[in-house]
């Protein structure tokens, strides 16, 4: 475990360091915990998950683009009671924050999906996706507008017993991004994530996410703007970052913590390397 002075407190949590894994970068914890223990990182943030299994887009679902990664992973996931029933519980043993994603169609789907989750043992909070960066092409949730999202809050929220922090997902979508983290922090959500994936093509045209070092400076901005217009918001931040010093330009920017993604995707043992370079551990 980290030393004490490393915690950080993100949504009323005590987290063992600022480095958390993000969602659906790092398979079901098993395959990044061969690489380093967990319980060094700040959290671990599940895949998104649905009410019912999905199977996800054909392949190719992954593809190299200059400085960044495309993926139309079609949100594939076991559904929430094969997660609940065969990955959550090893997940509570690796002592390290358990942040389960959620994403549904409707605002019952979501009130529906949190209620299964927010009482299994082990999860420390909920990250609602309102980021999918093709919704509507994947039949969940479309929030086309921040008050879309605001709506979503205040249905999960409805759902969620007290206690249990609510982290919203949002776009990197620099020109929407701070209106859509002041609808969300004023439904209540607990903190912001700032963001998914962006939405691309595919070489073949299928819609995909782009994210990675080539969304770096997207993200980056938009952290910027939700910190400054916004500075009593709890930002946690995601888009490219691989290294501690890249880490440290959205903490410097005003993030509380910062998710890794497509870094492990190339090497899994980017996230324990960044948390440790943090520390300053040799
Ligand atoms: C293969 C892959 C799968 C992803 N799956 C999800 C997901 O299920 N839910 C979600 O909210 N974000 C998902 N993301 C987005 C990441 O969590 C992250 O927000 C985004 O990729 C930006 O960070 P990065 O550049 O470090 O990857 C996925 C990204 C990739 C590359």
């Amino acid at each position: 475990m980290s030393a004490p002075e490393h915690t950080v407190e993100l949504a009323g949590l005590t987290l063992a360091g600022p480095v958390l894994v993000a969602s659906g970068c790092g398979g079901t914890g098993r395959e990044l915990a061969s690489y380093g223990a967990l319980a060094e990182l700040g959290g671990f943030v599940t895949r998104s998950l649905t009410l019912n299994p999905r199977a996800g887009g054909p392949v190719p679902r992954l593809w190299e683009s200059p400085s960044g990664l495309l993926n139309a992973i079609g949100l594939q996931n076991p559904g929430v009671e094969q997660f609940l029933a065969t990955e959550m519980p090893w997940l509570a043993q690796q002592g390290t924050r358990i942040v389960v994603s959620i994403v549904a169609s409707t605002l019952g789907e979501y009130a529906e999906l949190t209620r299964r989750v927010a009482g299994a043992p082990g999860v420390s909070a909920i990250e609602v996706n309102l980021s999918v960066p093709d919704a509507a092409g994947l039949g969940v949730f479309d929030v086309r507008e921040p008050f879309h999202a605001a709506n979503v809050v205040a249905a999960v929220l409805r759902a969620l017993p007290r206690g249990v922090p609510l982290l919203a997902k949002l776009r990197p979508d620099p020109h929407r991004v701070v209106e859509s983290a002041r609808c969300v922090l004023d439904a209540g959500a607990s903190a912001v994530v700032v963001g998914n994936s962006l939405l691309a093509a595919m070489p073949d045209g299928r819609p995909a996410g782009l994210s990675g070092p080539a969304l770096r400076p997207v993200a980056l901005r938009c952290v910027t703007d939700v910190c400054r217009a916004l500075p009593e918001a709890e930002v946690v931040a995601a888009g490219g970052i691989g290294s501690a010093e890249e880490a440290r330009a959205f903490l410097a920017a005003g993030a509380r913590a910062v998710q890794i993604g497509t870094a492990l995707l190339h090497d899994p043992t980017t996230a324990a390397r960044v948390a440790a370079d943090l520390r300053g551990a040799p």
